[in-house]
């Protein structure tokens, strides 16, 4: 049941316009107002710069916030579930920030926030996430949850060409921000990491606790590494919970060349969740975009009137989980009670926590660290 209800759209940049052009075509639901950055920007009657003109208005129903950053989204996603009205966002940075004073507000003021298009654009990870737990036990998933790093790996690993080349190649296209340092530092992966634990397993993590390496570091011969072993690099999020410790990492990850993340380019997504009795599902699609994100969107807004909501807590101090990483560009002095084999050209460690590795890596001269965990 989606006809009848009132939206006040929250940004109308990239996302936003691309909501506003699915529900137009629709016709069932009223875009009562669009809130724009400023009043030059306002050329529709529809459209204001006073966010007091949507979050007051008693005749909206929902509120889509796309406008990304902390503030002032947070202030007003508060502000609008006081006033009454339900939340569907895509701005995981903000959700995973605050989402236990978010679920709780839900929680008292008996209000929905849907955030399907925070993870994986317009993939239905969210909801196959919270489908999955009508029945069973999430116990783990792990993804390639950044479009903007597995273009520049892609590219990388085919045109066998640098890093800094590649992230050029992609800004200069529009595919990476002028200042991608969430997408290629994994703070883009970690938030998207966050919800996703709190999507299966009720459980979130301050998203700085969360230990994240990202891919600035790589260079060709990492993935030459990689190829030469049967692997293939990806930047992974993985997450998983025992019923009493959970554990997140965001990291590069050797994966196997048979691996499905394997097969996941360019900028898509692929997630795989598994559980106790479907087992492993994978998930994959566009991760970004303005359609795909905006469907996810709609596709939240539709949802609002059924009854499915999400209990979280945060988890508390993460668990360590060992594993073997590859580690090039560093020091090996401070590595050596972690060193199992020196290669000459990178060491691999000795299975460890990437909280207890991040702590020994420092940067040989003039170089940059790279390290990527080998799954087992
Ligand atoms: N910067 C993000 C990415 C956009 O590259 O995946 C979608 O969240």
């Amino acid at each position: 049941m989606a006809p009848g209800l009132r939206v006040g759209l929250l940004g109308y940049g990239v996302v936003g316009r691309g909501v506003a052009q699915i529900l137009d075509a629709r016709g069932d639901v009223e875009i009562r107002k669009i809130l724009r950055h400023t009043p030059d920007k306002v050329t529709e009657a529809r459209m204001t710069a006073n966010a007091d003109e949507i979050l007051d208005d008693p005749d909206i129903d929902v509120i889509i916030e796309c406008m990304g950053g902390l503030e002032p989204a947070h202030t007003y996603v508060m502000r609008a579930m006081q006033a009454g009205k339900h939340v569907v966002t895509a701005n995981k940075k903000m959700l995973a920030t605050h989402i236990i004073e978010i679920a709780a507000a839900c929680e008292t003021l008996d209000k929905k926030c849907r955030f399907e298009a925070c993870v994986g654009g317009g993939i239905p990870w969210i909801h196959e996430i919270l489908h999955i737990r009508r029945i069973d036990a999430v116990t783990s998933f792990r993804g390639i949850f950044n479009g903007t790093t597995n273009y520049i790996l892609t590219r990388m690993t085919e045109e066998h060409a640098s890093f800094a080349e590649v992230l050029a190649q992609a800004q200069a296209m529009g595919f990476a921000e002028q200042d991608p340092t969430d997408d290629v530092d994994g703070f883009d992966a970690r938030y998207k990491g966050v919800l996703t634990c709190a999507a299966a397993f009720g459980r979130v993590p301050d998203p700085e606790e969360v230990p994240t390496f990202g891919i600035r570091g790589i260079a060709p011969c990492d993935l030459d590494y990689a190829r030469v072993h049967g692997r293939v690099i990806k930047l992974v999020a993985r997450g998983s919970f025992d019923g009493g410790r959970l554990a997140l990492t965001v990291v590069p990850t050797m994966v196997r060349e048979k691996d499905p993340l394997a097969s996941v380019h360019d900028n898509f997504n692929g997630m795989e969740a598994e559980s106790t009795t479907l087992g492993r599902s994978f998930y994959a699609g566009q991760g970004a975009g303005s359609l795909p994100t905006a469907h996810a969107m709609v596709q939240d807004l539709l949802s609002i009137p059924h009854p499915y909501s999400i209990d979280v807590h945060p988890s508390g101090k993460l668990a360590k989980r060992p594993a073997v990483y590859y580690v090039r560009g560093a020091k090996r002095g401070p590595l050596a009670e972690l060193t199992a084999q020196d290669t000459g050209a990178a060491i691999l460690t000795k299975p460890v926590s990437l909280q207890e590795l991040k702590e020994h890596l420092v940067p040989e001269e003039g170089q940059k660290v790279f390290a990527a965990e080998i799954e087992s």
